[in-house]
């Protein structure tokens, strides 16, 4: 097992507020609760970024206009990006995701359905700056939809967009969806579903920590907790300790007190006017925005 990572997880959980870095949610069986997390009635990012696309569909291909490169971040299995085929009509489509596997499969289906439309996918890790040196002289559309923005701390997301705007070097664009501030118990109850899959979802990572670190986490010994933080604009998880417990991995052991609690997730929440603001400073020139009835959920082109 990768070293790197056990050192990561180690640290982690050793330093002075534990953390688990939300990555480590999205093993095979993690991606799979997510996947049923974006189905939930109280989770409604996806389901309401879905109804704005849908409904402005046009308005949103005429703001892009010609797109000769459609630049998918965290592509997954493709479907959102699929969806702007008709409207967009990219002549490339490129998909961009930590696992090539996953998203080679789901290019094969996609290309039987677009045959005209060139793919390729790419591994790519979002935390580090990108480079698309290939790709110098066409006009790029860069996709990030689902607010996987709120995931990164303000200061992250700056140079994310930054790093955007110039490799766009005045032609192209982005168009990206955000989840926005509302009444703290909407927003906690999307993190904390009657169902209990956004538990599972949490609890999973120490069984993958458990894998990648040889550690001996017991479900059993942790919940799911899952709070508003308004002065931080963000909703927070975190594991929290049911009773002193005692965990052990290769060289090491750790105790936590009951109610003692480990940091796994940030999940930022805009209102329009922060949220183009940041888009503003990284220097994206004009920022159309759509929304829905309720101001659930924003959905941004920024042209570069
Ligand atoms: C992937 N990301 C945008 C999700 C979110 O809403 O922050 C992850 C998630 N965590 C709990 N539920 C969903």
């Amino acid at each position: 097992m990768n070293k790197l990572l056990k050192d990561e997880i180690s640290a982690g959980l050793q330093s002075s507020i534990p953390f688990i870095s939300p990555k480590f949610f999205y093993d095979d069986i993690g991606s799979r609760l997510f996947e049923v997390i974006t189905h939930l009635e109280e989770y409604y990012p996806t389901r309401v970024e879905k109804s704005i696309m849908q409904m402005y569909e046009h308005q949103i291909a005429t703001s892009i206009g010609a797109c000769d490169v459609l630049l998918d971040l965290g592509a997954g299995n493709c479907a959102k990006a699929s969806e702007l085929f008709d409207s967009i009509k990219p002549q490339q489509y490129l998909a961009l995701d930590i696992s090539k596997d996953f998203l080679e499969s789901a290019i094969a289906d996609l290309q039987k359905r677009f045959p005209h439309i060139e793919m390729r996918a790419q591994v790519c890790d979002l935390s580090q700056t990108l480079h698309f040196p290939n790709l110098e002289n066409k006009k790029k559309t860069f996709f990030y939809p689902g607010s996987s923005i709120g995931n990164f701390n303000p200061n992250q997301v700056s140079s994310f967009f930054k790093n955007i705007a110039s490799i766009c070097n005045g032609s192209g664009g982005l168009l990206i969806g955000v989840d926005l501030v509302k009444d703290s118990q909407v927003l906690q109850k999307a993190y904390d579903d009657s169902l209990g899959v956004t538990a599972a979802f949490n609890l999973n990572a120490l069984l993958h920590i458990n894998h990648i670190l040889g550690s001996n986490f017991d479900l059993t010994d942790w919940e799911h907790f899952a709070i508003f933080n308004e002065s931080e604009s963000r909703i927070e998880m975190y594991l929290r300790a049911l009773r002193d417990v005692s965990v052990t991995w290769p060289d090491n052991s750790l105790n936590f007190k009951s109610g003692e609690m480990i940091h796994t997730e940030n999940s930022y929440k805009y209102t329009k006017d922060s949220f183009t603001n940041l888009l503003d400073n990284a220097g994206f020139k004009n920022i159309e925005t759509w929304t829905d009835p309720k101001n659930y959920f924003l959905v941004c082109y920024a042209k570069a």
